[in-house]
């Protein structure tokens, strides 16, 4: 790997208490082509500025992936990724799906590594804090012919991040319009075209006072899906459900660890199509006592209240929070104050 270090660094000039998500990168991003049907050498350079052909094909056919990581600092202060492995899975799964050709493990994990031991200063410590990974490739390929590129880059950049709705609760609305995906189509994959096609439903949702939309499914609007860039869990009686995952839902890593750790608890987990219907039955009696999100960058988000049909339904207020305690319970893991599931761990020196 080539490694050309910035001059100076800007960490002095960043205000660590006052982050706007997304607009701060570390010193150095970590870059590496594929041209001739292969991947080549990895560099990390300084984060800068770069020059792409105005033909590339991600401008005009949106031949883009990402993925979405944080690295944690604990009390020790070690460095903790999370879950890498899962991530890197997904990266080329959404690749694929896109006729983007797969990275190797090596570059992935290579790249990610000695970035984080560069700029190691920019992860901070304390609940909440984390640096953002967002590893990502584009059709670079200087061409509008209407078919995938020969050639793409792969890039990752690091951006200081506290939680999203940090204590807070959301107001989302259950959309029956629009759709974020469809059966046979790239819901499961990150996609970056899947992002920009929410933009708009979520903008009219969020004139109407919600945060973010409940998606439901793309035929008949019955069944629910997700929720911007969360999945969703629903307390109904003395169980946790949430939809399956499937062509048209993201494979969530945060949602395959809370329905692990909430079967740890002895919480009667169900992973089953729950429809719109399900929901305002159980809150008209009474039963639907929580409804919460999960995601790297929310980590757990309650929930307060749905909207459907210009109506809108309030969540009650409870002692014993499952999305609190589960919350508590994988932080303790991403900050390694807990000992348990050390496999979900990649710790970098
Ligand atoms: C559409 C969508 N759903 C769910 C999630 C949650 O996935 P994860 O827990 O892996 O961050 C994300 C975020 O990556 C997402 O973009």
């Amino acid at each position: 790997m080539k490694i050309v270090l910035a001059n100076k660094s800007k960490i002095g000039s960043v205000d660590f208490e006052n982050l706007e998500f997304g607009k701060i990168f570390t010193d150095h991003l970590f870059v590496c082509k594929y041209s001739n049907n292969s991947w080549g050498e990895g560099t990390i350079m300084p984060y800068d500025d770069f020059l792409v052909s105005p033909s590339a094909r991600v401008f005009h056919y949106g031949q883009a992936i990402f993925e979405g990581m944080k690295c944690y600092r604990s009390d020790d202060d070690s460095l903790i990724l999370f879950r890498p492995d899962e991530n890197f899975k997904r990266f080329n799964k959404s690749s694929s799906r896109m006729a983007i050709p797969e990275i190797s493990e090596n570059i992935f994990f290579d790249g990610l590594t000695e970035l984080l031991k560069i700029d190691k200063d920019w992860v901070k410590k304390g609940d909440g804090n984390a640096l953002y990974l967002r590893p990502f490739v584009f059709a670079s390929e200087a061409s509008i012919n209407a078919s995938e590129a020969n050639e793409y880059t792969f890039m990752i950049i690091c951006c200081p991040a506290k939680s999203y709705y940090a204590n807070q609760k959301i107001k989302v609305k259950i959309e029956e319009k629009y759709s974020r995906a469809a059966k046979g189509g790239v819901g499961y994959a990150k996609a970056a075209g899947n992002y920009a096609a929410q933009f708009y439903p979520t903008s009219i949702a969020i004139e109407e006072g919600y945060q973010q939309i409940i998606w439901t499914d793309s035929n008949n609007h019955k069944s629910i899906e997700e929720a911007g860039t969360m999945n969703l869990f629903f307390r109904i009686g003395d169980k946790l459900i949430t939809s399956p995952t499937s062509d048209s839902i993201l494979d969530g890593i945060t949602r395959k660890s809370i329905i692990e750790l909430a079967k740890k608890e002895n919480i009667d987990v169900e992973e089953r199509i729950i429809t719109v219907d399900e929901l305002l039955e159980s809150s008209k009696a009474g039963e639907l006592k929580e409804i919460f999100g999960t995601g790297t960058a929310v980590v757990v988000l309650p929930i307060k209240a749905f909207g459907y049909q210009n109506k809108d339904y309030d969540l009650p207020n409870i002692d014993d929070s499952w999305s609190s305690m589960l919350k508590k319970k994988l932080m303790n893991i991403q900050y390694d104050k807990s000992s348990e599931y050390d496999n979900w761990k990649l710790k970098i020196n």
